[in-house]
């Protein structure tokens, strides 16, 4: 080998395990896009890549007493967190907080409260990252590359340059960055804290407005004269791996299914984790004014949403399925008709159903609150088969690189909403056909090798 290995450091880790009824254990692939970014190292590094991550479920941690917590092709070190801590780390900290923080989500007036009980989710915070950093450095040789995932893991690059100073540390951050009026909403001691663990080692964004962002806060909070480096650096999709799943039997069966359910109709489709910032509900909104305005597309096109749970540890979360739920029930009543439902849902959490759908859509809605970069948006133009439109908002990062072929939506204003859902509809088979052309091109422009390969370089 003679170079380097690289130590990956997500929460969520590569593989899942369950246990099966005669007690031996299996692995998955792990949910979330982090892991999907990073699967190619598996491939293409597999030898040299340590892979840290916390055991998530119970199957998970009983994985790891029965030595079984190993799959094919990577080292992976599963920690064992306390399961009190790490759901404080979890819900209250990563999710309930920072989340809310980098999203702008938080309603001021009464959230958040930084009372005893955060607090004690804060102190929960920082022993997972302390947990995560002393045991990257005790197994780490000199010069190892760390790449550390995320705000979950927001303290690791500090925790790792008072052990190991040697070892090279790189951040990288998936979510937006907040800009320097919100960070003051945290408490002094915790923005001091995350600011300048971050700016410890090279902080990654994938797009230059979260690193302006970053740099805005830091300098508000750590002070003017520091120097906080950072670096853009988007991800593309794993295309072979897209293609991989788009010709597995799973994804013909759903491709046959969703045909029947849909006809000849046109296909709007979002695929999303119920979560607040994907801004659902507005999106629904928007469509049910589509339809009010343009009664020539009843019965013509169906809104298919293909949602599946995601934190459902966290009220609000729960709150927000409801509203998603009602959204589309009151549109169903209000317009649907014998032979014609204008809004098809599926709970599934099913990924071989969601690129089946990515072939088929006329419309991809893309239209979040704010999103680090939504890898949906350019999985779609790279799968779609029918020269679909991606109506996208400005408020995903990605939109920097896909900005040009796009239909533009306004994540709030539900007219421009719904004259941009009418535009995308229709458009001429020519002008689709060469946005599309223009889309793959931008959407297929970054691979995740492209996007290690950046990381590598800052180190
Ligand atoms: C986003 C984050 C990931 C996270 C994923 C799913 O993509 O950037 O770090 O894993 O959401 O969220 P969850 O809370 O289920 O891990």
């Amino acid at each position: 080998m003679g170079q380097p290995r690289i130590v990956v450091a997500t929460h969520r880790g590569p593989f899942r395990f369950t246990q099966e009824s005669d007690g031996t254990f299996s692995a998955h692939q792990g949910a979330g896009g982090v892991v999907s970014a990073l699967g190619p190292l598996l491939r293409d590094h597999s030898e040299e890549v340590r892979w840290v991550a916390a055991a998530i479920t119970d199957d998970d941690r009983a994985a790891i007493h029965a030595g079984a917590a190993q799959a094919d092709g990577v080292d992976l070190d599963l920690l064992d967190l306390d399961p009190n801590v790490h759901r404080m780390h979890y819900e209250l900290v990563s999710n309930g907080v920072l989340w809310f923080l980098h999203h702008g989500l938080f309603d001021l007036v009464r959230r958040p409260r930084f009372d005893a009980r955060f607090r004690e989710a804060w102190d929960a915070y920082c022993d997972v990252n302390r947990t995560f950093a002393t045991s990257i450095a005790a197994a780490a040789d000199d010069d190892d590359i760390v790449l550390v995932q995320d705000y979950q893991l927001c303290m690791v690059p500090q925790y790792l340059r008072a052990e190991r100073p040697d070892l090279r540390v790189v951040h990288f951050t998936h979510i937006p960055f907040c800009g320097p009026n919100s960070i003051r909403v945290l408490p002094d001691d915790v923005s001091r804290a995350l600011c300048g663990s971050l700016a410890s080692a090279p902080a990654g964004f994938h797009t230059a407005r979260w690193g302006r962002a970053f740099e805005a806060s830091t300098r508000e909070v750590l002070g003017n004269d520091t120097a906080a480096p950072w670096f853009a650096a988007s991800l593309g999709p794993d295309l072979p791996s897209l293609e991989n799943v788009a010709a597995s039997p799973e994804a013909r069966a759903s491709a046959a299914q969703l045909e029947d359910e849909v006809g000849d109709c046109f296909v709007v489709l979002r695929t999303d984790r119920v979560e607040p910032s994907k801004n659902i509900v507005r999106g629904f909104l928007a469509y049910e004014r589509l339809l009010e305005t343009r009664p020539d597309l009843l019965g013509r096109v169906v809104f298919v949403a293909m949602l599946y749970m995601s934190r459902e540890g966290l009220p609000e979360y729960l709150a927000y399925g409801n509203e998603v739920e009602q959204a589309i029930a009151r549109v169903n009543d209000r317009f649907g008709r014998d032979g014609w439902t204008p809004i098809i849902l599926d709970l599934r959490d099913d990924f071989a159903r969601s690129v089946a759908g990515l072939q088929r859509y006329d419309v991809l809605l893309v239209n979040p609150l704010k999103d680090g970069l939504n890898l949906v948006a350019k999985e779609g133009p790279l799968l779609n088969q029918r020269n679909g439109v991606v109506c996208l908002s400005p408020e995903a990062g990605a939109y920097d690189e896909l900005g040009p072929a796009v239909e533009r939506i306004h994540p709030y204003d539900i007219e421009q909403g719904a004259a941009a859902l009418g535009t995308a509809l229709s458009v001429t088979p020519e002008e689709r056909a060469e946005r599309a052309n223009r889309l793959r091109a931008l959407a297929g422009a970054r691979t995740p090798a492209d996007w290690l390969r950046d990381l590598l370089a800052h180190a």
